[in-house]
């Protein structure tokens, strides 16, 4: 990584603005934007630059704060701060300062990206049961080449070795795996459900991969159970322990919750679930519609496809196909949703996804999204296409870092197409 503009490594003096997307805030110098981590809105601070590629703008680490805000804070891990772990961004920042950034986020990334004013449909971010720490029942250890497990510093291949984080769950975030050396090993994952603690080794794959990235790393469960139960409100859910499931453990209650109530699914009524994971969604999804109701779920891993099956054995009203989500596989499936509920990856649905779901007219689209840019970006096709948002809910389901979940209800503009 180039590193070697005029400004790296220099220490620039800099008021402190507006909380940017990614856990930074925009801070300007010589008519140059700066990305300061470390950092809170209103803060006058020095802060060392840790990356200038020459273009428009740089990034740096707040080293020393002339000004704090009212709402800097200790940071309870001792491995927060510049140049350590790069798991947290938020670590100095009071809870509703975090949620107050994020919130600020969600607004910026709509106005920027959707070409609109959500302030009157949007009434923050949520915050989720149980506080700031002691909330991932997951997390994916990065393993040094000498063995020892660490995560991450921030844009680094550098590992900070811990002892602990303070964001697990007991037996995560304190797990033994931390005391030992795994030498060989890409990663070690410790995740815990109902069932105990599964550890999970990463082995370097094998193949070659384009542009010189490595291939996907070899998973294999190394102690505890392969399949974890997962509840949400009555109903259990049996998921491979590699598989996705939501890693807060309020989170896939909490956005279940939030999507049903969005789309207000009616008995008898036929609902696509996109991206549908191993079925959660799904079977809510069916047991609101009922009986005379109609559950498809499209989803891409085979395995998650096979996890749903379990999960929806006593719901044959409802099923997940193995698909990737496309125009392709859309049409195939010759039906007319009333509801269509998506949860994509990161990236989003994208423009010919949403475009081929706008075009089988549903009354309302419940969105789940873990980034805001990409919803704004998939509103602003659906606003294109004559429909509005209707409501628009946020979520702090990851504390302490600068990832939100969103909720959003498409419907169709009473005017449009
Ligand atoms: C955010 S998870 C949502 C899972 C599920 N809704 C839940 O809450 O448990 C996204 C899911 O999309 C699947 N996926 C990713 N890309 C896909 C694609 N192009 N088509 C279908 N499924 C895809 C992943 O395997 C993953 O299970």
């Amino acid at each position: 990584m180039a590193e070697n503009g005029p400004l790296f490594g220099t220490v620039v003096e800099v008021e402190v603005g507006a909380p940017a997307h990614g856990g930074s805030c925009v801070a300007r110098h010589d008519g140059r934007v700066i990305f300061v981590r470390h950092a809170l809105p209103g803060e006058l601070v020095r802060a060392r630059v840790t990356e200038d590629r020459g273009g428009a703008f740089c990034r740096a680490d707040a080293v020393e704060i002339l000004r704090p805000s009212d709402e800097r804070v200790a940071p309870p891990c001792p491995h927060a701060g510049p140049g350590r772990c790069g798991g947290c961004d938020w670590q100095h920042a009071s809870g509703a300062a975090q949620r107050d950034m994020k919130g600020a986020i969600v607004r910026e990334q709509f106005e920027r990206l959707a070409g609109i004013d959500v302030a009157d449909l949007f009434a923050g971010v949520e915050a989720l049961p149980g506080g700031l720490l002691g909330w991932r029942t997951r997390i994916a250890y990065a393993v040094r080449p000498d063995g020892r497990a660490g995560l991450h510093r921030h844009r680094s291949h550098q590992v900070e070795v811990l002892d602990a984080c303070p964001l697990g769950v007991p037996g995560v975030g304190d797990a033994a795996a931390l005391a030992r050396s795994w030498p060989g090993l890409t990663g070690i994952e410790v995740a815990r459900s109902a069932d105990g603690l599964s550890v999970l080794a990463h082995r370097p794959g094998s193949g070659r991969q384009a542009r010189g990235r490595r291939p996907p790393d070899r998973v294999s469960v190394v102690d505890g159970p392969s399949r974890l139960t997962q509840r949400v409100g009555e109903r259990d859910f049996t998921v491979a322990a590699d598989g996705f499931w939501q890693v807060h453990p309020d989170a896939a209650a909490t956005f279940a919750g939030a999507v049903l109530a969005a789309v207000a699914p009616q008995p008898g009524e036929t609902v696509l679930d996109l991206y549908a994971g191993a079925g959660m969604l799904t079977a809510l999804l069916a047991e609101a519609v009922g009986t005379t109701g109609n559950v498809i779920g499209l989803e891409s891993s085979r395995r998650a496809v096979a996890d749903a099956a379990t999960n929806l054995a006593d719901l044959p009203w409802a099923g997940v196909r193995q698909a990737r989500v496309d125009e392709a596989s859309l049409a195939a499936l010759g039906v007319d949703p009333d509801v269509i509920v998506l949860d994509p990856p990161r990236a989003g649905a994208g423009r010919t996804v949403l475009a081929a779901l706008l075009a089988m007219r549903p009354r309302a689209i419940g969105y789940v999204a873990c980034d805001p840019a990409a919803l704004a970006r998939d509103v602003r096709v659906a606003l294109d296409a004559g429909w509005q948002l209707s409501a628009i809910r946020a979520f702090d389901a990851f504390p302490m870092t600068h990832h939100l979940e969103c909720v959003a209800l498409l419907t169709p503009a009473p005017s449009g197409g």
